[in-house]
């Protein structure tokens, strides 16, 4: 063999081995491991997941001003000097008016920003005339503070909306001050609502913990009004229905809140895909650990596994960063970017990722929707935008 030959056939062993798989797991159950050739099998993503493993996000570039961010606005009642700010939400598209999307927000009140989150957070929605991506305008305060957390979800067996957040109510904030969690425990409280627009039940307290990741176990072929709830060190909950009680269901992961290690995460998301696995994505927070404090540029992470009890998988490697490209041709990189939560279609393909983020230097913060791969496009235009 010439010895470029030689070269390029070590080279070519050398991408196949990087890129080979076995198993659906080596491609982060986000695609099929499937052989090409009889030399290798690889990984072919589904939409929206892209790397040899599937273990990024497909991330598109944003539009500026889409999404919630109304950090400009102000008010000479606000004591802060943040306008509207926010952190995350879950977009719900209007089961009635296809041109409609709603966006259940955590804003802060009285212009405060995050810094001032606990106590002066609360939910509010806002809707969207101009498609999925916002931008969104405020139309309601749906609570009082302190809410947060919120998320929101049909629930096809109970035939209504569940609101999640944590918190409980309180007076209205007189300033801006944080107060710490000593003062105002974390639970996990749950409301409902026939439509998004309300009314809302009086919440109830369901589990001890923070950061609620609901998820209906409802598939049209067990139309179960199981829920299940994951939330902080990665303990999964589920319940008969939303106000039955919450009992533990999955072992303790090797990833947790456990302070300043490389599996440090908060925040889980999660979902199950249309084969009926289980996914994660977590705010990472390994730049802190490695970077001396820092919060950015890595902070998303992907968690996969068959079954909600066992056997979740985290590979310990960057789903999304913090750095977000725009239309414009901007490329700006968060300081935070956190509570990420995807948006699907009908068939489960993910089409955004809705998170808070706050820019560096800034003390304000606003809920960022960024589209994911390629069909937020077609989905945009069958609805007419
Ligand atoms: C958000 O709003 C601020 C003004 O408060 C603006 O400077 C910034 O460009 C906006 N960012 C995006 C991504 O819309
Ligand atoms: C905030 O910025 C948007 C986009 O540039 C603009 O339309 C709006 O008027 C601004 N609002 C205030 C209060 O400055
Ligand atoms: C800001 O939020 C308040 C409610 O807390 C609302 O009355 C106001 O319309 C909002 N303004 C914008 C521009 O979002
Ligand atoms: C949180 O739940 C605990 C019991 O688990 C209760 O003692 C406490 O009052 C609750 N806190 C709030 C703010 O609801
Ligand atoms: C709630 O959970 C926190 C953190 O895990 C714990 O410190 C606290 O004791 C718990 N409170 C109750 C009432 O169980
Ligand atoms: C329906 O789903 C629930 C929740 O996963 C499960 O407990 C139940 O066994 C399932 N029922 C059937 C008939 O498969
Ligand atoms: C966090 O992970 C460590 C290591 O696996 C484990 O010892 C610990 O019990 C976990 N903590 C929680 C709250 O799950
Ligand atoms: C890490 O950050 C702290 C405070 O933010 C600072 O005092 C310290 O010098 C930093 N250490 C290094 C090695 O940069």
């Amino acid at each position: 063999m010439h010895p470029h030959q030689c070269l390029l056939v070590a080279l070519l062993s050398l991408l196949t081995t990087a890129l080979a798989c076995t198993t659906d797991d080596d491609c982060s159950l986000n695609g099929i491991c499937k052989t090409n050739t009889a030399a290798a099998a690889t990984c072919h993503c589904d939409a929206g997941w892209t790397g040899s493993d599937c273990g990024r996000l497909d991330l598109a570039p944003a539009t500026r001003w889409t999404g919630y961010n109304h950090t400009n606005y102000t008010d000479s009642a606000y004591y802060g000097a943040y306008g509207n700010s926010s952190w995350g939400g879950r977009i719900i598209h209007d089961p009635d008016d296809p041109k409609l999307f709603h966006l259940l927000v955590d804003q802060f009140s009285h212009g405060c920003g995050l810094g001032g989150w606990r106590p002066t957070s609360f939910i509010a929605r806002a809707e969207s005339r101009n498609g999925p991506q916002g931008p969104y305008e405020w139309v309601q305060d749906v609570t009082t503070s302190f809410r947060h957390n919120a998320d929101v979800l049909w629930s096809p067996a109970e035939a209504k909306y569940l609101l999640w957040a944590i918190g409980a109510a309180v007076e209205d904030p007189k300033s801006c001050k944080s107060i710490p969690g000593s003062r105002l425990p974390n639970n996990v409280s749950v409301s409902s609502a026939p439509s998004i627009r309300g009314p809302w039940t009086p919440f109830h307290v369901t589990i001890n913990g923070t950061n609620p990741a609901p998820w209906p176990l409802y598939s049209p072929a067990n139309k179960t009004a199981q829920i299940a709830l994951a939330v902080e060190d990665f303990r999964i909950f589920t319940a008969p229905d939303s106000s039955g009680e919450f009992t533990r269901v999955n072992e303790n992961v090797a990833w947790n809140t456990t302070d300043y290690s490389p599996t440090w995460t908060e925040d889980p998301f999660i979902w199950r895909d249309k084969r009926g696995n289980w996914h994660a994505l977590a705010h990472w927070m390994i730049d802190i650990v490695e970077k001396n404090g820092t919060k950015y540029p890595r902070v998303g992470a992907h968690m996969f596994s068959r079954r909600l009890e066992s056997g979740w998988t985290f590979k310990v490697q960057e789903a999304f960063s913090s750095t977000v490209a725009f239309t414009d041709g901007a490329v700006e990189t968060f300081n935070r970017r956190e509570r990420s939560k995807i948006f699907f279609d009908e068939e489960m393909t993910p089409l955004y990722l809705v998170s808070g983020v706050q820019a560096i230097g800034a003390k304000s913060s606003f809920t960022l929707v960024q589209p994911i791969g390629g069909r937020w496009k077609e989905y945009e235009k069958e609805l007419g935008f």
